[in-house]
């Protein structure tokens, strides 16, 4: 699946993502900067927050009771489209997902 990050600045980076990982650990894997993910994805630390693009938030399974707690103490605005990508898993179905990075996480 091809996720596209977009930098607060604008900047696009597009890859490809394995299936069985996250949008999270993607962002890692390939050094996309904004994205931290301190507590190795366990919805734990909310410093891999994005925006989702509009368009595709509903398509995205739901958000879990502990992601929604997690969603509120992020260090840039919670937005109607914000997701912990730690816990958007990389499926065929999320192919073309668009993810715009917040200005900070910490
Ligand atoms: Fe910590 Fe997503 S990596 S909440």
């Amino acid at each position: 699946a091809r996720i596209t990050y977009v930098s607060p600045e604008g900047a696009e980076d597009t890859v490809d993502a394995q299936e069985g990982s996250t949008v999270m650990q993607t962002a890692l894997n390939n050094n996309i900067r904004g994205i931290v993910g301190e507590c190795g994805g366990n919805a734990l630390c909310a410093t891999c927050h994005v925006y989702v693009d509009e368009a595709q938030f509903d398509g995205l399974p739901p958000i879990a009771d502990f992601e929604e707690e997690m969603l509120d103490v992020t260090s840039s605005p919670r937005k109607d489209n914000s997701r912990l990508s730690c816990q958007i898993s990389v499926t065929a179905a999320i192919d073309g997902l668009i993810v715009r990075l917040p200005e900070t996480q910490e």
